[in-house]
């Protein structure tokens, strides 16, 4: 029998607990485990930075959600991506980042793996064919992020895996922006899933945290061997605030894109606002790749203001907006990425408008949220 997502979400890796029928699975705040006898763990528990039963359940849930047969959860997103990248790279091989990456995940190619022998091209992947032209010997991954932060711009899962596997490389995806809820990338044939389970999956701005996702038993018992050898998991409590979390992202993430539409809509009308970033409008270029693959839109909207003084004004008079970084939670977020979120990429082909404002838009009644703007761009 298979379940629906918002099912999953709530029961994957979530049975009552066996002994007491907790109906939570607890949060097992211990470092080790006795085991029965010399060699013989209990259920394989031998110590926490290896594996925890409730960071168990949280990778079964991601996987699960993800529509793939295993999940890794670690300390953050950052610490998901460089465990990936050093269990599949080694010195001398290649990479292609996107031109509007994350800026984190650029300073990690860029300032960090590229120290380390690692080689990267960056290309614009909403088009596969700079794609393809920034492939070469020795490529090891195209690396994605749909939408992109803070530009939403959309690349073409399916197009560019099999780009990917053309060239014997793997296409990893960071969903961190749509969550599952919106797109699964393994289905339209990605390798791995990267998620900052900071953002929708965590939902409540509590918890740092990543998740990689995947099929291959290989892959995943190599990173996993990575994580235990290089330690970046995040504490039980961490993992249970985000299993907390991931229950309701079907309800939230459908209120996030209501919305967010209805400010993406606010945003177009409004005399001071130059350019409205949000995937879900018929006129951005990525709206029919975006359309195929996901199911709605997503909680980000991106605007120019034509004057970087105003988006900086902007960001300062909103209030019920917080002046904030990070994204995805129930409480809607204003920052101004050219100085504080993509602040690592100023300078580098990455470098973002300095006009640009991006919304986290939250839960919160959309009334209020739009005279929150109206005032801040007053
Ligand atoms: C798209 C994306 N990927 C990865 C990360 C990194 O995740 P974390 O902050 O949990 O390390 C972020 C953080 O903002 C992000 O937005």
């Amino acid at each position: 029998m298979t379940y629906g997502f918002d099912t999953l979400a709530i029961h994957a890796g979530q049975d009552p607990d066996p002994r007491t029928g907790a109906v939570v699975p607890p949060i097992y705040q211990t470092s080790t485990y006795a085991q029965d006898a010399v060699g013989e763990p209990r259920l394989g528990y031998e110590y926490s930075r290896t594996d925890n039963p409730t960071r168990s359940a949280l990778q079964e849930c991601l996987a699960a959600l993800e529509g793939g047969r295993r999940g890794l959860a670690f300390a953050s997103g950052m610490a998901a991506e460089d465990a990936l990248l050093r269990t599949v790279c080694r010195p001398g091989d290649h990479v292609v980042i996107p031109n509007d990456a994350y800026g984190g995940t650029f300073r990690l190619f860029a300032k960090i793996a590229q120290n380390w022998g690692l080689h990267f091209d960056i290309a614009d992947l909403s088009d596969v064919d700079d794609a393809r032209a920034k492939t070469r010997e020795g490529t090891r991954i195209i690396w994605v992020e749909t939408p992109t932060n803070p530009l939403l711009n959309i690349a073409d899962i399916a197009g560019l895996a099999q780009l990917a596997h053309d060239r014997g490389a793997l296409l990893v995806v960071d969903n961190t922006f749509a969550s599952p809820y919106l797109q699964q990338p393994l289905a339209l044939g990605a390798d791995v899933v990267v998620h900052s389970t900071t953002k929708y999956l965590g939902g409540h701005s509590d918890v740092v945290g990543g998740g990689l996702i995947m099929n291959d038993e290989q892959l995943y018992a190599d990173v996993k061997f990575h994580q235990n050898g290089m330690g970046a998991v995040g504490g039980p409590f961490d993992a249970w605030l985000t299993l907390r979390g991931a229950r309701t992202l079907g309800v939230r993430m459908d209120r996030h894109c209501d919305n967010a539409e209805k400010v993406a809509a606010f945003l177009l009308r409004h005399p001071k606002v130059r350019r409205v970033l949000y995937p879900g409008l018929p006129e951005h270029p990525g709206h029919d790749v975006a359309a195929k693959q996901m199911r709605r839109f997503g909680g980000v909207v991106s605007f120019q203001t034509g004057d970087p003084a105003l988006a900086v004004q902007v960001c300062n008079r909103a209030k019920l907006f917080i002046l904030g970084e990070s994204l995805g939670g129930v409480e809607s977020l204003i920052e101004h990425p050219g100085t504080m979120t993509h602040a690592s990429v100023s300078g580098s082909p990455l470098e973002v408008p300095a006009d640009l404002v991006r919304l986290s838009v939250g839960i919160e009644t959309v009334d209020d949220l739009l005279a929150d703007l109206e005032h801040a761009l007053a």
